[in-house]
């Protein structure tokens, strides 16, 4: 049996994890030389919410971000996470838009590309999958982990047939919750390394405190990669950490060789970088948290829904809200609880609570109900879905949404000239997602003073129609944003 192969995250879901996807590249700096030589089979740097953050928080390009990691890393393949059609979004963009990104990320440095679909629809992964094979780099087809009772073994397994079918170099099971518990690792592992020729990664978070064994039973049954972090960016609501993982299977034929003295000179090295970012970190996402074993959602949703609820002066509806959960993911077809999904189902959630079912629908989840999302895991509820045409006036669509949409790099070109900022790609595909934190990005320094990591990100500027939405704050990525959900 060969050895298990560690990918390491600290650089991308470690801080995304622990600290609120803060870590500027300056603190990476010293680390990455080191990582590099440390053996890893990938190190994930790039991708989920770092380049939203690198644009909102931290004054970066986030494609020099990667430029630089690249150059200071260039042995070990660099890895991004990608939400397939959503690019690093929340909504679905066009087909051109998504294959430009594609070629940017391979061009400054991006190797492996995880991509996924929040709702497991793989019509939404099949242009980025193309794409990164066009590029001739690695496509790895990643399955979104829940627990439900459409969510299968056998729906998993289809899946990453299908993966291999789109010509994905790669599998990875992604736990974004940390739900899954070593006995289903490991049948799930044995299961799809008997079905599928290519190998299979095993990404998860300790949110319960279930990674670990999690990973030992998943190398135990044949696991080809498992995704590890370096503390203290590790552990909790992130990855198990490395020299741990090292240790469990010391003296097992599965055991990687590991450098533990580098290792031990990194920890030093991200503990001051930790401490720097103290304000982001929280005493909740170092913890074990069993909540998520009840009521089966993401720890960090759970931990910020609490803060959402008190603001909507709903502290004393807890227990109603989260029990309305499961309530509204049924309807909704099971939909796996993940970016942007977690917000979805959490807000509407609140809503029905709040006003009574139904009463007033979020725009995000009338969109679930009409297809625009995709195809959802489970049926939808009809009922639910005809109340959603006739409020928004709209049908339900069955096909892949983003054939609905025209291509846009063309405009895009133009709207960056017209704005006066620089033409390009890259350029192009940053103002398709984030265009008002592209634009503060490129004014000219003295007119917009360097955004302060330590403070708050500034409200978005009002819409310019007045709109009949309530303001409300919701989780992206475990952060907290202000914004108006449209209410129909
Ligand atoms: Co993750």
């Amino acid at each position: 049996m060969k050895p298990v192969i560690f990918n390491n995250t600290v650089l991308r879901d470690g801080h995304q994890s622990l600290a609120a996807t803060r870590m500027t590249t300056e603190q990476m700096l010293a680390a990455a030389p080191e990582l590099d030589k440390m053996g890893f089979g990938a190190l994930e740097t790039w991708g989920g919410a770092t380049i939203d953050s690198c644009l909102r928080f931290l004054g970066e390009n986030p494609f020099d971000r990667l430029r630089t990691l690249k150059k200071l890393a260039p042995k070990t393949p660099h890895m991004m996470l990608l939400r397939g059609q959503n690019i690093v979004q929340y909504t679905s963009f066009p087909d051109d838009v998504v294959e430009a990104f594609v070629a940017c990320a391979a061009a400054a440095g991006v190797d492996i590309f995880r991509v996924f679909d929040a709702l497991n629809d793989l019509r939404n992964v099949q242009t980025a999958v193309r794409a990164v094979k066009k590029a001739g780099k690695h496509a790895q087809g990643a399955i979104s982990y829940t627990t439900s009772p459409v969510h299968t073994p056998a729906a998993f397994l289809e899946m990453a047939k299908e993966f291999e079918r789109l010509g994905c170099d790669s599998i990875c099971i992604k736990d974004m919750a940390g739900l899954i518990c070593p006995p289903v690792a490991s049948a799930l592992v044995k299961q799809i390394k008997a079905s599928v020729k290519i190998p299979v990664v095993l990404h998860s978070h300790n949110t319960a405190g279930l990674a670990g064994t999690s990973y030992f039973e998943a190398i135990e049954a044949g696991v080809d990669m498992v995704d590890v972090s370096i503390a203290p960016f590790a552990n909790g609501t992130g990855q198990p950490d490395a020299l741990m993982m090292h240790a469990m299977l010391e003296g097992t034929p599965r055991c990687p060789a590991y450098d533990a003295d580098r290792h031990v000179q990194l920890v030093e090295h991200f503990r001051k970088v930790y401490e720097q970012l103290a304000e982001f970190t929280s005493r909740n996402n170092e913890r074990t948290d069993v909540d998520i074993l009840r009521f089966q959602v993401p720890g960090g949703m759970l931990s910020n829904f609490r803060n959402q609820l008190k603001e909507q002066g709903m502290s004393d509806k807890w227990d109603q809200v989260v029990a309305e959960i499961p309530f509204v993911r049924e309807k909704l077809g099971w939909i796996p609880l993940v970016t942007p999904t977690s917000q979805i189902v959490g807000t509407q959630a609140m809503l029905n609570v709040k006003f009574g079912r139904w009463k007033n629908i979020a725009q995000p989840t009338a969109d679930i109900l009409l297809g625009k999302y995709g195809r959802t895991p489970g049926p939808i509820d009809p009922e639910l879905r005809a109340l959603a045409e006739e409020r928004t006036k709209q049908k339900a669509v069955d096909c892949r949404p983003a054939d609905l949409l025209e291509p846009r790099m063309p405009g895009l070109r133009e709207e960056l000239k017209a704005k006066g900022l620089p033409v390009n790609d890259e350029n192009a595909v940053l103002y398709a997602m984030f265009p008002q934190q592209l634009e503060a990005f490129h004014k000219p320094k003295a007119a917009a003073p360097a955004p302060a990591p330590a403070k708050p990100a500034p409200a978005p500027p009002a819409p310019a129609e007045p709109t009949a939405g309530r303001h409300y704050r919701i989780i992206i990525d475990g952060r907290l944003h202000d914004a108006t959900v449209q209410t129909l």
